[in-house]
């Protein structure tokens, strides 16, 4: 993989949240290559978010952050925005239309596609999603495994360079655990995944980063390696 595109750069960032008087994120380099799936460990407070909406832009930080080769600043945010996919673990805060299926097109209508077009490639990443049914449906409607699988399909049916995600699997049942895996396996776009659950990040994804205290600690292919 050596010669593929670095789609996330950090280089010796930190994050502090606003009225806090300790680093979320301190002094954190890493890098990630096109098509990479990247497990985010370590416990409660740690700091998987935080690094998250770092990327993201969602929060300020010091350092340097290149996404697809773009420094992220105030200037490049929309242009940097277009190529992440990004799910909070609160799938609610994401969810902005009154019909599911308007949510998901959204996604590739704002990115130019024909409406059409947008609808039919939504319900099928619905439907892959296990919620094909619910397409008409309204987000207040659905349980909170539902809309986080609604929130992954209108972050994933884009395929955006970079997928940012939050605990994607925390709220799913075993089956739909499983499927999510499988999915994330085959998905081509790189994922930067927080999680908890070692068997899920070790079904897709390739190399394990492990945070303590806002720290990188370990970064390895072999998840043996990390305990949690
Ligand atoms: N809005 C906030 N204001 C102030 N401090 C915050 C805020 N959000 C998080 N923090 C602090 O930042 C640190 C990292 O939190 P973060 O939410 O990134 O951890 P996490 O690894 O995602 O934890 P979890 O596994 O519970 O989701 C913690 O010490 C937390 O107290
Ligand atoms: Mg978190």
């Amino acid at each position: 993989m050596t010669d593929l595109p670095i789609v996330l750069r950090f280089d010796d960032v930190s994050v502090r949240h606003s009225g806090s008087h300790v680093d979320a994120i301190h002094g954190c380099s890493l890098e990630m290559k096109e098509g990479e799936h990247v497990a985010l460990l370590g416990l409660n407070g740690s700091g998987k978010t935080s690094l998250l909406m770092a990327a993201a832009g969602l929060l300020p930080h010091e350092g340097t952050i290149d996404v697809d080769g773009i420094r992220l600043e105030n200037s490049s945010l929309a242009e940097v925005r277009r190529r992440i996919g990004f799910l909070f673990s609160t799938p609610e805060d994401q969810l902005l239309f009154p019909r599911v299926l308007d949510d998901v097109a959204f996604s590739l209508t704002t990115q130019g596609r024909k409406e059409g077009e947008a609808r039919e490639e939504s319900e099928r990443m619905l439907e892959a999603m296990g919620v094909g049914a619910l397409a008409n449906a309204a987000p207040y409607e659905l349980s909170f495994g539902q809309k986080m699988r609604v929130a992954l399909s209108g972050a994933l049916v884009h395929k955006p360079r970079l997928l940012l995600l939050d605990e994607p699997s925390g709220a799913l049942d075993p089956p739909g655990k499983r499927a999510l895996a499988a999915l994330f396996a085959a998905h081509p776009s790189a994922m930067l995944i927080a999680t908890h659950d070692l068997v899920f990040a070790e079904r897709c994804c390739d190399r394990f980063i492990l945070l303590e205290a806002g720290k990188v600690v370990r970064d390895t292919v072999q998840i043996g390696e990390i305990t949690l």
